[in-house]
């Protein structure tokens, strides 16, 4: 057993010691300099990992509430929006959508399947009035990474407005705002970013500023219009998460020193390794074309016989390694491995011997054609 669980979830993510550090500094005036001066870095610096020229908002809420801001800051009551959705995320966009007035076209897939940018072309074809097409980038219910950057293309041609949860993808898997043309950019700091629950981040295009002088939906909190505005001197429109601005802080200044390309490197190649590993065990991945499995979130089909909480219960009380359950109409039949933020190869790797130790616990017989995992 490790001296702390082996936080395997995707999201919140396992908190590096020196950002905990920060997390717990002594509070400041959130009108004052020193949190002018804070705000405005981390801003800043937030715009190297979104990829874009844009101001990049920060907001006090969970990534649900940035997906909500994304919808009523560019959208009218009774606007076509096309919601691309592949899992329990996609799901929640269109229901934020509906909530708020939209009317919500689908265009669903199976879970553990990607969209295909081709069926995205064709609903928008079939009705000219969609406004705006709202994806998830990384499905972080069903471990499947959409195709975003040919989505973007398809979005483009078709000059519509293109919103983007990228909650479990910015800041882990490549997400270019600018260079792919994405009209508004959702993420939270409790997944790759490697900081506790409590920030998201939010970043509109230009496109996506206009639309936001004709949308009407109501909004009062989450005004993106009223943080650009605040974000000049300094402030927030409301009193923010102060101790988890301390800790991004350190977290971005973190991720420059591994560099982007670093970040996005490490996490392609641990999310390769918790591939094979699970295959290693002859156990089979949800996503239906490992092109495009996550690299951020593993999905795994419970085998037959075995009990996905048992599972989950024996990893933990015996090795200390948390894996999270399926959610929605995937609950008791998959678990799932996160894989971003604070993460390495040892955590992998013993994330995988757990995994092969505990599943003859529970019923499953590892076949023996397989190889368990080495230790290394
Ligand atoms: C892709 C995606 N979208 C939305 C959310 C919702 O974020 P939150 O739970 O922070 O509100 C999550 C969190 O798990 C996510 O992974």
């Amino acid at each position: 057993m490790r001296d702390t669980p082996n936080l395997r979830i995707p999201g919140p993510t396992p908190v590096p010691s020196d950002i905990l550090e920060a997390v717990g500094w002594p509070m400041v005036d959130h009108r004052g300099r020193p949190f002018a001066a804070l705000i405005q870095r981390v801003s800043q610096r937030l715009k190297e990992f979104f990829l874009t020229k844009q101001d990049v908002l920060i907001l006090s809420t969970s990534g649900t509430g940035s997906m909500e801001a994304a919808v009523v800051n560019t959208l009218s009551p009774g606007d076509k929006v096309l919601v691309v959705s592949i899992g329990a995320f996609g799901d929640r966009f269109a229901k934020i959508a509906e909530t708020f007035g939209a009317e919500v076209t689908m265009l669903s897939y199976d879970w553990g399947q990607a969209a295909r940018p081709d069926d995205v072309r064709q609903a928008l074809e079939e009705d000219p009035e969609i406004k705006a097409v709202l994806v998830t980038h990384n499905e972080t219910s069903t471990g499947v990474t959409n195709p975003l950057e040919e989505i973007a293309r398809v979005v483009r041609k078709a000059d519509r407005l293109l919103l983007v949860d990228a909650i479990s993808s910015l800041g882990a898997i490549p997400t270019d705002m600018d260079g792919w043309g994405l009209d508004v950019v959702v993420t939270g700091s409790q997944k790759g970013w490697m900081v506790p629950p409590g920030l998201a981040f939010i970043s509109l295009s230009e496109r996506g500023w206009q639309a936001n002088q004709s949308a009407r939906m109501p909004r009062f909190y989450m005004d993106v219009a009223k943080a650009r505005d605040f974000l000049q001197k300094g402030q927030t429109p409301w009193t923010p998460t102060v101790s988890v601005f301390f800790g991004l802080d350190v977290a971005l200044e973190r991720m420059a020193v591994e560099g982007l390309e670093g970040v996005h490197a490490r996490h392609a190649k641990i999310g390769q390794m918790v591939r094979e590993g699970i295959k290693a065990l002859g156990l089979e991945l949800l996503a239906t074309d490992e092109r495009y499995a996550s690299n951020t979130v593993t999905a795994i089909k419970c085998p037959e016989g075995v009990e996905v909480a048992a599972l989950r219960r024996t990893l933990e009380d015996e090795h200390g390694v948390v894996v999270a359950g399926g959610q929605g109409k995937l609950a008791g039949k998959i678990f799932r491995i996160g894989h971003l933020g604070l993460v390495s190869e040892d955590d992998i790797d013993h994330a995988l011997n757990a995994l092969a130790e505990v599943l003859p616990k529970v019923g499953y017989s590892i076949p023996t054609s397989r190889q368990a995992p080495q230790g290394r």
